[in-house]
């Protein structure tokens, strides 16, 4: 494999990219590395396609950007905690990723990045939508920014993962973190609120913090910040978790949808 090889295909104006000529999980040198850490940067998720990978793959892969996460809500697998499954089938009542979400904002640190692989995909349907916060934020007129600017928002997993997770001597994290945050790579603010961990902004009263968290949670789902990824088997996505949303479709009950996730850790939001 060689850099030379490599091609990316935006897929929007605003967001996504797939990439083409690589081998993910074999040899990744130094060139390919940069190449692929630079299209993240700059398309906030990128997609690869005809991926053959262990867990042990998947594993080394996502270290070449960081340390891996354990998941603070649910259980990894046996002898991989730090991958998580991604499985719905007849019998799911729920799926992962239902509602916009940037994954664990609830985290003191939230993970910078999640590769999500999927070897089994229903035939139509299970699409994820990604949505860019940057553009999230810069749609915003002055006067709003000038509102959100320096505001604080709660995160909590407590409502999220406790009808899931059946142990009620299990804590799940709460954290504030900035409504604008910087992206410590790019530089530039993005938007970091989202409907299923944020549930207050800290400064405001309960009635206003409902209505403007309601506001931006619409503004955050506009189609002109998305990208939708059609999924086929072996695909993998890679997203930044600091500067996107993202919502997984579950119009496929009751076909199987499986795979594979890891998370890399992050850094506290600012
Ligand atoms: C997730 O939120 O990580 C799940 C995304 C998906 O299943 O498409």
């Amino acid at each position: 494999m060689n850099a030379a090889d490599i091609q990316i295909r935006p897929l929007t104006c605003r967001i996504g990219a797939e990439i083409s000529g690589v081998d993910l999980f074999r040899s990744i040198d130094a060139d390919v590395f940069r190449i692929l850490h630079d299209a993240l940067m700059e398309h906030l998720v990128i997609f690869f396609r005809d991926q053959d990978i262990t867990h042990e793959d998947h594993l080394r892969f996502g270290r070449l950007f960081g340390d891996l996460a354990i998941h603070s809500g649910v259980a990894g697998l046996p002898d991989y905690p730090e991958i998580v499954a991604i499985h719905a089938d007849g019998r799911s009542k729920f799926v992962a990723g239902e509602n916009w979400h940037s994954d664990l904002s609830c985290n003191e640190c939230p993970p910078m990045g999640s590769i999500l692989y999927l070897p089994v995909v229903p035939e139509i349907g299970g699409d994820t939508l990604f949505s860019n916060m940057y553009s999230a934020y810069e749609a915003l007129s002055p006067r709003m920014k000038d509102l959100l600017t320096g505001l604080t928002a709660t995160h909590d997993g407590e409502h999220v993962y406790r009808p899931i997770v059946n142990d009620p001597t299990r804590r799940f994290p709460c954290n504030s973190h900035p409504v604008i945050r910087t992206h410590p790579v790019t530089g530039k603010k993005c938007l970091y609120v989202n409907s299923s961990y944020t549930t207050r902004i800290d400064q405001l009263p309960k009635g206003e913090s409902d209505a403007l968290l309601q506001f931006l949670y619409v503004h955050c789902m506009n189609p002109n910040f998305q990208v939708r990824f059609r999924w086929q088997p072996r695909s993998v996505a890679f997203w930044d978790n600091r500067c996107t949303q993202h919502q997984a479709v579950w119009d496929y009950f009751p076909q199987t949808r499986s795979g594979f996730r890891v998370t890399i850790a992050g850094d506290r939001p600012f």
